[in-house]
């Protein structure tokens, strides 16, 4: 299947009522671990690049690594996003270069750091989605700050700061148009989360709720989902890591996340403890070995394993061929013709 809409992936999975993990990239290995999860478990994916992916790996090699995917499995459904999109530049750049979908992560300024005002982030992702729309491309949009720092993005700070006012994320929601919308509700990005695991007074699933009772067709999106379990911090710790101890969202609360509105699930974090640990094994069991693909093989596969329960928890296992892909040109006559709905349907209080 040629790469594909975001917002196509998250109407489906509205339809079927299940949520659509979307994992981190910055690598080939890490593309090739989610395809072989997606694969195995017949499930259509989002694959996402953060700022610092783009420049780690280059825009150029990203895209076409993406396109090698896109090719070796016509069958899932695969869609390319940029996360954590901090201006128009940037996303702009983005969707030139091919990608499918776009975060203007517009809840802090430029600088990728300081939170921004609500009118600033209406703002600059009113101008996102005029242009992606325009071109086809789906958007998300953010209210609310999380908590924490990946790569210099973030607030930094404890998840509980900045959490989304259900007012706002409808004002938010009903100005911009995005297709989906990211909301803040304790979480943070990274491994330090939670210091024991989370209940209601840290992890807001009852604002989620209310949010979605105000927006009850709006695809929500869960950032700093990592569920960061304890047995890959062990493996890490075993072979001479130093995690410390601390404690993720838990999947059942992405479940239930997942039965009010959920469709999008951001997901680095595991993925990154997984790899850590499968590497430091085989370097800690035998020193003697020097060819990477000796450690690059168990990490590839630690990763697949991970992204594949994830799979299975989030509900989209077995769904790639329920669609036939919409091309990106006709996505763009559905936002021009209004066939997409882009003005969301509000409940009242
Ligand atoms: O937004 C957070 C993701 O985990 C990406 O992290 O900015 O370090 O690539 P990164
Ligand atoms: P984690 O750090 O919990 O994996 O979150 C990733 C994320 O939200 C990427 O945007
Ligand atoms: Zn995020």
């Amino acid at each position: 299947m040629p790469l594909v809409s975001t917002r196509q992936l998250l109407d489906e999975a509205a339809k079927g009522g299940y949520g659509v993990g979307a994992f981190n990239v910055n690598d080939m290995e890490q593309i090739q671990a989610i395809m072989s999860a997606a694969k195995e478990t017949n499930s259509p994916v989002i694959i996402q690049a953060s700022r610092g992916a783009r420049e780690f790996a280059q825009d150029n090699y990203l895209y076409h690594l993406m396109l090698a995917a896109a090719e070796l499995y016509p069958e899932i459904p695969l869609a390319m996003h940029l996360d954590h999109g901090n201006s128009f530049e940037t996303c702009e750049s983005a969707i030139k270069l091919g990608f499918t979908s776009v975060m203007m992560d517009g809840s802090l300024k430029t600088d990728g750091k300081t939170p921004a005002t609500f009118e600033e982030n209406v703002e600059v992702t009113r101008k996102v989605v005029d242009y992606a729309h325009e071109r086809g491309i789906s958007v998300e949009g953010e209210i609310g700050v999380l908590g924490g720092i990946e790569d210099g993005h973030g607030a930094g700070g404890s998840g509980l700061d900045h959490v989304t006012d259900p007012d706002q994320a409808v004002e938010f929601a009903e100005r911009t148009g995005v297709d989906s919308l990211a909301i803040a509700i304790g979480t943070s990005h990274g491994a330090y989360k939670f210091t024991k695991k989370p209940d209601g007074s840290v992890l807001k699933m009852d604002l989620l709720i209310a949010i979605h009772k105000r927006l009850p067709n709006t695809h929500l999106v869960m950032h700093g989902s990592s569920s960061v379990p304890k047995d890959l911090q062990d493996i890490v710790n075993q072979y001479g890591g130093k995690l410390k101890e601390t404690w993720g969202v838990p999947v059942e609360e992405i479940q239930l996340g997942i039965k009010n509105g959920v469709r999008k699930i951001n997901v680095d974090t595991d993925n990154r403890l997984a790899i850590t640990g499968a590497i430091r094994k085989v370097l800690w069991e035998t020193p003697e070995k020097f060819d990477p693909r000796d450690y690059m093989k168990p990490a590839r596969a630690a990763m697949q394993k991970v992204v594949a329960l994830r799979m299975t928890q989030f509900g989209q296992a077995g769904h790639a061929g329920d669609y036939k892909a919409i091309s990106i040109p006709d996505m763009a006559k559905g936002y021009k013709n209004g066939t997409l709905i882009t003005k969301p349907l509000v409940a009242a209080k």
